[in-house]
């Protein structure tokens, strides 16, 4: 899914191309509206949650349980911040990375969210998902010179089943 049909459109192609049978959303990852409770085995985060920020990432991450049958698996990625970095720093034109929001700029417009640790699990966990491995990995070699942009980290998680299914 992406919310951006061009996206859609090269990632058709792509799968085509690679003779890949898979089946491409346009639809927003906030509110999964498209689909119903339970309609999931597993959920993929590949590199969207991090471009959502503030109130929406616990919208999304409640609407990824919700479309999650129970037992299915959640595997979520989070871009970690460097905490030391406590100023506003310049990235060049109107960009810039926010410490306090933790979030970077495109068009001076927040666009990339940099998580904490802790506050990942958090936001996993408040959905109600319980976690079943997260590791961080280092960030890609090519922004290595990104200096408020610490690590990659992953977490795997999964829908609880109630109790009373059994
Ligand atoms: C870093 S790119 C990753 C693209 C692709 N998923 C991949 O793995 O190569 C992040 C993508 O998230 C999409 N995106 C951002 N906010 C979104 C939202 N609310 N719903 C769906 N897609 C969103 C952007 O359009 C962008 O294509």
């Amino acid at each position: 899914m992406d919310v951006v049909p061009e996206a859609i459109d090269w990632a058709r192609q792509q799968a085509r191309e690679q003779g890949i049978e898979a089946h491409f959303t346009v639809g927003n990852v906030v509110t999964l509206s498209a689909y119903a409770d339970g309609f999931f085995d597993f959920v993929f985060d590949a590199d969207c949650l991090f471009m959502i920020i503030g109130k929406d990432r616990k919208t999304c991450v409640e609407n990824v349980f919700r479309v999650l049958k129970p037992g299915g698996i959640f595997y979520a990625k989070a871009h970690l911040v460097n905490e030391k970095i406590k100023i506003r720093t310049r990235l060049g034109g109107k960009n810039y990375f926010d410490p306090k929001g933790q979030y970077s700029t495109v068009e001076g417009l927040p666009m990339y969210y940099f998580s904490r640790e802790q506050e990942f699990k958090d936001l996993i966990e408040g959905a109600g998902f319980k976690i079943l491995h997260y590791r961080t990995n280092p960030k890609p070699a090519a922004r290595a010179r990104v200096s408020f942009y610490a690590a990659d980290m992953w977490i795997e998680a999964f829908r609880p089943i109630p109790r009373n299914r059994f």
